[in-house]
């Protein structure tokens, strides 16, 4: 069985092992540079990867983060970060609100969600999402090794949300890939199980259920030249008046 770790620990394990925060932080200061965006609304910033470098891009950053030590360290660093789950009530508007990685919700709860954050946009301004569609064929590999074939699931999600965001205003979606690496296995499924859980105690035992299975699928399919990868592929939604 594998070593039961918290959350926060499989959420640095995969910070240690993604590419992603360099590629997707690389796409927002691009983003905000484009639209000329002075003010940031950070929904969910975690541990701050991405928060640090988008915070000193824009002159107004504030941010939305429910887990007490991940609000707690970005405080630390003078960001100001309101600790609670979005929606939250803030007074004021923003060029950009983002929410990177965060909705994962009931079809109920991402209505409320987007409602919430599309009021807090500014006229010229966006909202951003990024999310996985659940649909990439690597993951889709994955969820099948965990006998979860939640496929129909993720796209109804998906699907909602586009439809919830469409309701709001003109939506441009692109793609990038990115990947995890590692040289160990056991890094490597505490990265995935943080992934596949997003920490969800049920998801947690499914994955330590099909350890071996996991083990083999990554040994035959995702592990070349001494090093374990996995890749995922993240979808940019954009939204604007225009
Ligand atoms: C997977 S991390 C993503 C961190 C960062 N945005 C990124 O893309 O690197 C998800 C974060 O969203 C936070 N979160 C989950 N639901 C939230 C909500 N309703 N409002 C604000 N933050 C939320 C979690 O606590 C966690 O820190």
């Amino acid at each position: 069985m594998m070593t039961p770790i918290s959350y926060e620990r499989a959420f640095e394990a995969f910070l240690d092992c993604t590419d992603e925060k360099d590629a997707l932080c690389q796409w927002l200061l691009e983003c905000l540079e484009v639209r000329q965006a002075q003010s940031l609304l950070d929904i969910g910033p975690g541990t701050g990867a991405l928060s640090i470098p988008l915070s000193r891009a824009v002159k107004r950053y504030r941010a939305v983060e429910p887990i007490a030590s991940y609000a707690m360290q970005l405080q630390a660093q003078g960001l100001e970060v309101l600790q609670q789950a979005f929606p939250a009530n803030l007074n004021e508007f923003f060029d950009v609100v983002l929410a990177s990685h965060v909705i994962n919700l009931s079809d109920t709860d991402v209505n409320l969600f987007i409602k919430a954050a599309w009021r807090l946009v500014t006229p010229a301004g966006a909202l951003i999402i990024i999310t996985h569609q659940g649909i990439e064929p690597d993951w889709l590999a994955l969820t099948r090794t965990l006998k979860q074939d939640n496929l129909p699931y993720h796209q109804a999600v998906f699907a909602r949300l586009v439809q919830l965001l469409n309701e709001r205003g003109v939506v441009a979606s692109q793609q990038i890939t990115t990947n995890i690496t590692s040289q160990t296995l056991e890094q490597m499924l505490a990265a995935l199980a943080f992934v596949w859980s997003d920490g969800d105690r049920q998801r947690w035992q499914i994955f330590e259920r099909h350890y071996e299975a996991i083990q083999a699928l990554l040994e035959e399919n995702y592990f070349r030249q001494g090093r374990f990868f996995f890749p995922f592929v993240h979808t940019f939604l954009t939204v604007t008046n225009e």
